[in-house]
């Protein structure tokens, strides 16, 4: 029997242990860095399948270590482990039983999946041609556990050849394949600014500075950052995404705070639109004799994908899926994600599975409280990560 026959079987042997699992998983979220429980899980199931497992890196990380037969390069897959604070809506069995707490982006897949990825590795431990590093993180959806964990050495001993990740993607019908050469993601940056103004009554606005029209004019303009400083075939957002202040209807306000996100994919125009940011908002400020607190931080870099990694992943995905299941965007998504960093450090792939179905009515977005996901791509997860890792190891 051939060898991709064989891990077909055993992943329908292992189908619906792994449902079980997704369930048992999306019924407990946790939220970053508190992934507890979750961690337990795993290292319970990695430990039983022979592997050497690690915990707490990262406070919350799990990594298992399985070492094939033969010498080879080392493969290291990763999932992410954290849910949101969002009250699931769905009326499911496996429903949420942490009110307020929700596996609403599929991380609860990308753990099963994994764990699916080593339960058959692990079968093939006598003809495998090099180890497999299995990296379970805390904390994608913020602050971030990539970051933490390489620092903690998760890609070092043995070092890290190649990496491959997934997230589960409910733009796409279950069934296909979303690949992208280069960068998939945005870099992530975020502000904090208060505006500070001059407190005055509502009828003698010329005694203070209005930190509310300071506010509307710095909002205005930084939408003119994009669109009039950027090169416009770049892509790039900037968003406020949340505003507060004044006192009362005949108070001119003294201060307005605002939070916001900054997306961009090009480094350089990364720090470009970083130190526009800065001259619009002191400009306008000192113009009207108020003042400003910035605090402007670097998040997540861009994810970038590495081409011949991608080619390899398209081989598996053109055997496993079909072509005409597989799914190349032109552009990245301005989403971010903290795979970004591992990608920093190690040539990988990042790529999207397909979780969408509208005759199952799965169709809510990510990060909703009807987000739900079809599970049979719990199954072709497991065949890609398998077979691309044996792909890379052929390399
Ligand atoms: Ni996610």
């Amino acid at each position: 029997m051939s060898i991709f026959k064989e891990i077909k079987e055993i992943i329908s042997e292992i189908e619906s242990n792994l449902v079980e699992i997704r369930r048992d998983l999306h019924r407990h979220p946790e939220l970053g860095f508190e992934e507890v429980r979750t961690a337990k899980v795993i290292a319970t199931i990695l430990t039983e399948l022979g592997l050497t497992v690690k915990t707490g890196i990262a406070r919350t990380g799990v990594v298992g270590l399985l070492e094939g037969a033969q010498a080879g390069p080392v493969i290291a897959l990763r999932a992410d482990m954290d849910a949101l604070t969002i009250e699931e809506k769905n009326q499911v069995p496996y429903a949420s039983q942490d009110k307020g707490k929700m596996h609403a982006c599929g991380h609860d897949a990308h753990v099963t999946i994994l764990l699916g990825a080593a339960m058959v590795l692990s079968r093939l431990k006598d003809r495998l041609p090099g180890n497999v590093k299995f990296i379970f993180q805390p904390a994608e959806e913020g602050p971030g556990g990539a970051k933490p964990m390489i620092e903690q050495g998760v890609l070092e001993n043995p070092p890290v050849d190649r990496i491959l990740g997934l997230h589960v993607w409910l733009d796409l019908p279950a069934g296909q394949v979303g690949l992208k050469k280069g960068p998939g993601f945005a870099s992530v940056d975020q502000f904090d600014l208060l505006i500070k103004g001059k407190s005055a009554h509502g009828a003698l606005p010329h005694q203070g500075v209005d930190a509310i029209v300071l506010a509307a004019q710095v909002i205005s303009a930084l939408q003119t950052a994009v669109s009039r400083k950027l090169d416009p075939t770049e892509p790039a957002v900037v968003t406020v995404g949340k505003i507060a202040g004044g006192y009362r209807r005949n108070i001119i306000a003294e201060e307005v705070g605002m939070e916001g996100t900054v997306r961009t994919v090009n480094p350089a125009v990364r720090t470009q639109l970083a130190t526009t940011f800065k001259e619009i908002v002191g400009g306008i400020c000192k113009a009207a004799g108020g003042d400003f607190e910035l605090d402007y931080r670097e998040g997540y870099p861009t994810l970038n994908n590495d081409d011949a990694v991608v080619e390899l992943i398209k081989e598996v995905a053109t055997a496993v899926v079909g072509t005409d299941h597989i799914i190349e965007p032109d552009k990245p998504t301005l989403g971010g994600e903290d795979f970004a960093y591992f990608l920093e450090r190690v040539p990988g792939c990042f790529f999207l599975l397909g979780a969408r179905s509208e005759a199952k009515g799965i169709t809510a977005p990510h990060h909703n409280p009807y987000f739900d996901l079809d599970e049979s791509v719990l199954a072709l997860g497991v065949e890609m990560m398998v077979r691309s890792t044996l792909r890379l190891m052929e390399e």
